[in-house]
This record gives C-alpha cells, sequence and structure tokens, in this order.
C-alpha cells in the first residue's frame, strides 16, 4: 500500500516538485493526498495545480497561528494522510498541531533541512553555513519534535565546499544534494523500514533503518 502524504510548503517548490516527479517515476510508493501552502502565488502551489494535486492557499496573515493551524487540519482530514512532508515549509508548527500526527517515539512530520543538524538551525543556513566558512556542510532530514529544526535524524549526507565557490555555487550543490536525498528518505517510510527508538538516558528518540523492506 503506498504511504499517504500531505506536502506542506511555502515557497519556491523545488523539494514538492521533485517530490511529485519521484511518485510519479516510482520512486517513492506514495500517494500524494494533497498540497497545502501559507504563502499566496508561491511557485510551488502552481506545481501543485500543475501536477493535478488537490493544492490549496491558508494564508497566515492576520491569523494567530493556533487559528490558522486549524484551518489546516480542516483541509488535512478531508484526507486520509500517514505523513506531512514539509517542503521549505517556512513556519513553525505548534506542539498541538504535533500532536494530531503523534506516533509510535515520533510525530509523522518528516523536513528537509539545508545543514548538518543541529549545526546551523534556522531559516538561512545555507548562508549562515556559507559565511562561518565551513570546508563541508550537508543536508538533514528528520522528523519534528517541539524544537525548532529537532527531532530524530532519518538521513544526512555532506557536500564539499570548495574555496572558490560562491555562496550561489554552494547553494546549487546543496540544492542539488537535497533533491537527491528526499525522494530516498521518503522511499524508507514508504517501505516502512524505520524503528522509531527512545533513549531514556539523553531522552532522546532516535530512528534505526532496517536493511530489508517489511509490509
Ligand atoms: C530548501 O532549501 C529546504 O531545505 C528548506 O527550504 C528550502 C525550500 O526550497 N527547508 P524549495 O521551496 O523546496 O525549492
Amino acid at each position: 500500500m503506498p504511504v499517504k502524504i500531505a506536502i506542506l510548503a511555502s515557497g519556491r517548490g523545488s523539494n514538492a516538485r521533485t517530490i511529485i516527479n519521484a511518485v510519479a517515476q516510482g520512486k517513492i510508493d506514495a500517494d500524494i493526498k494533497c498540497l497545502i501552502c501559507n504563502v499566496k502565488d508561491a511557485p510551488v502551489l502552481s506545481i501543485g495545480e500543475d501536477a493535478g494535486l488537490p493544492s490549496f492557499m491558508i494564508s497566515h496573515r492576520s491569523l494567530s497561528r493556533e487559528e490558522h493551524e486549524s484551518k489546516i487540519l480542516d483541509i488535512l482530514n478531508r484526507f486520509d494522510v500517514d505523513y506531512l512532508v514539509l517542503a521549505g515549509y517556512m513556519r513553525l508548527l505548534t506542539p498541538a498541531f504535533l500532536n494530531v500526527f503523534k506516533g509510535d517515539n515520533h510525530y509523522r512530520i518528516v523536513n528537509i533541512h539545508p545543514s548538518i543538524l543541529p549545526a546551523f538551525p534556522g531559516a538561512t543556513a545555507y548562508e549562515d553555513a556559507y559565511n562561518y566558512g565551513v570546508k563541508i556542510s550537508g543536508v538533514t532530514v528528520h522528523f519534528l519534535d517541539e524544537t525548532m529544526d529537532g527531532g530524530p535524524v532519518l538521513m544526512q549526507e555532506t557536500f564539499t565546499r570548495f574555496d572558490d565557490d560562491t555562496l550561489e555555487d554552494f547553494k546549487r550543490r546543496g540544492v542539488e544534494l537535497e533533491h537527491q536525498l528526499y525522494p530516498r528518505a521518503l522511499q524508507l517510510i514508504a517501505e516502512n523500514r524505520l524503528f522509531f527508538r527512545y533513549d531514556k538516558t539523553t531522552r532522546r528518540s532516535y530512528i534505526e533503518v532496517k536493511l530489508h523492506a517489511s509490509c
């Protein structure tokens, strides 16, 4: 059975497009139920519409965080969604919202972040890593917890920053890696290959990946 996902996004939509294409090509065994965006005129909305997905714009403007999330939940409730996939969604989610997606030792919400977390959390990770002068950076796919860009890591991969890189070169290389990593990470979820463990000493959840797919 394909895993049922909804995409939540705010902007350019290159990760959403990559996921949509990967599903169409059979690289992710998923059924994308809908796409929700919080920014009017964001390119990701037409990416969803052009792909024939139910696509919704729910602006957060003039709404409290709770009001905005409740509107998003109204839409998600129309669909039967296993996992929420954040693809450049630029807002924090409240604990009450996370709880709607509570699973075993994790919330069923996945995010991609353009750094090796916990380094460089926040909305300007490429700029922050580049300006820091890192020689290596990377991309993280993780499940959410209550903290900003926190939560159990599913996949991380690195890319090199070359000495003559401009910020644009650095970002381009990172975004290419994002587009490779996210479909592979989502396919691990689709194949039911994740064990969510809880370490009582560190009080952190972490993920073990099974070698083989299971039903
Ligand atoms: C990506 O760099 C992603 O890692 C971050 O936001 C950006 C979204 O880009 N969370 P796009 O909208 O997917 O093109």
